[in-house]
C-alpha cells in the first residue's frame, strides 16, 4: 500500500502551531522579500509568502526592484535591510537576472537575518557539522516530513537529483546528517536509473516535468518531488506520479506536497530568527 504524503495537511499543522506561538509574542516578526525582475513564478511565489506571513501573523514587506537594477542598487537595498532593527528575516528571491552576481548578493545578508540560511557562513556552519543560524527551507522541510511519517533515514539509500543550492545540495548535507548513505546525482550523471534502483529515498529536484517514471523504480522507494513545472497551465512535479504511484511506499504529490512545506519553513525560519534577535537584544541591546 502507498502512502501519499501530506505536504498540504502538514503544512497547515505547522502554520496553526507558529499562529498561536506568534500571538504570545510582545511583537511582530517582520519578514522582507526582495525580488528583482518579472518572472511570473517568482512572482507568485512571492505573493504565497506574503500571505502565508500574514496569516500567521508574521509582517512582511517586499521589494521590487526592476529586472535592469544593478548589483550596486541591489546590495544597497540588502544594506538598508541588514541595519533596520524592525527586520527580521531576510530572502532574497531567486532566480535573480543573469547580470546580477548571485554570490555577491547572498554574501551580502546578514547571516543572522538569512532566512534561507544561503549565506555562505550558514552554509559553511551546516558543512562543518555546526548548527546554522536558519537551515534551507525546503531540505530542513523534507526532513520534517520524512520524520513525521516515521521514515527511517539512518542507514538508508538516498538519492537526490539535482545539486542546486536551493535543494540538491543542502539537501544532501541533511540526508548525511541523519546518517543516511547519499549520492548526489545530476544532469550529467551516467546510467540514473541503475542508481535510483537502488534507492530507498529518491528526491528529485531538478525542474523537469515528468522526468522520473516507472523504468527508475525498482524496490518501493520513498519519493520526494521537488518539481514545480508548468505544463499546458497546470503545476506537474519531476515524477510521474500515476506512472510510479504503486511502486512506491510513500509518495509527495505535485501541488499539495512539497511548496506548502517550503512557505511553512520560511515562517518557522522567521519566527525562529525573531526569537534569536529578541536574546540578542536582551545581552547587548540592539542587534550591532
Ligand atoms: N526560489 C525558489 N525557491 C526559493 C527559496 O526557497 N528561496 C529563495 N530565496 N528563492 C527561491
Amino acid at each position: 500500500m502507498t502512502v501519499i504524503l501530506d505536504g498540504k495537511g502538514f503544512a497547515l499543522k505547522i502554520e496553526e502551531e507558529l499562529r498561536e506561538k506568534i500571538l504570545s509574542l510582545p511583537s511582530k516578526p517582520k519578514l522582507a522579500v526582495v525580488i528583482v525582475g518579472d518572472n511570473p513564478a517568482s512572482q507568485i511565489y512571492v505573493k504565497n509568502k506574503q500571505l502565508a506571513a500574514k496569516r500567521v501573523g508574521i509582517d512582511s514587506i517586499t521589494i521590487e526592484l526592476p529586472k535592469d537594477t544593478s548589483d550596486i542598487n541591489l546590495l544597497n537595498q540588502i544594506e538598508i535591510l541588514n541595519r533596520d532593527e524592525t527586520i527580521d528575516a531576510i530572502l532574497v528571491q531567486l532566480p535573480l537576472p543573469d547580470h546580477i552576481n548571485k554570490s555577491s548578493v547572498l554574501q551580502a545578508i546578514s547571516p543572522i537575518k538569512d532566512v534561507d540560511g544561503f549565506s555562505p557562513y550558514n552554509l559553511g556552519l551546516l558543512f562543518s557539522g555546526s548548527e546554522p543560524v536558519s537551515l534551507p527551507c525546503t531540505p530542513k522541510g523534507i526532513i520534517k516530513l520524512l520524520k513525521h511519517y516515521n521514515i527511517p533515514l539512518e542507514g538508508r539509500n538516498a538519492v537526490v537529483i539535482g545539486r542546486s543550492l536551493i535543494v540538491g545540495k543542502p539537501m544532501a548535507l541533511l540526508l548525511q546528517r541523519e546518517n543516511a548513505t547519499v549520492t548526489l546525482a545530476h544532469s550529467k550523471t551516467q546510467n540514473l536509473r541503475d542508481i535510483t534502483k537502488k534507492a530507498d529515498i529518491i528526491v528529485c529536484a531538478v525542474g523537469k516535468p515528468h522526468l522520473i517514471d516507472s523504468s527508475y523504480i525498482s524496490g518501493n522507494p520513498v519519493i520526494i518531488d521537488v518539481g514545480i513545472n508548468r505544463v499546458e497551465g497546470k503545476i506537474t512535479g519531476d515524477v510521474d506520479f500515476d506512472g510510479v504511484k504503486d511502486m512506491t511506499s510513500y509518495i509527495t504529490p505535485v501541488p499539495k506536497g512539497i511548496g506548502p512545506i517550503t512557505i511553512a519553513m520560511l515562517l518557522e525560519n522567521t519566527y525562529e530568527l525573531y526569537n534569536f534577535h529578541q536574546k540578542i537584544r536582551a545581552q547587548y541591546g540592539d542587534l550591532r
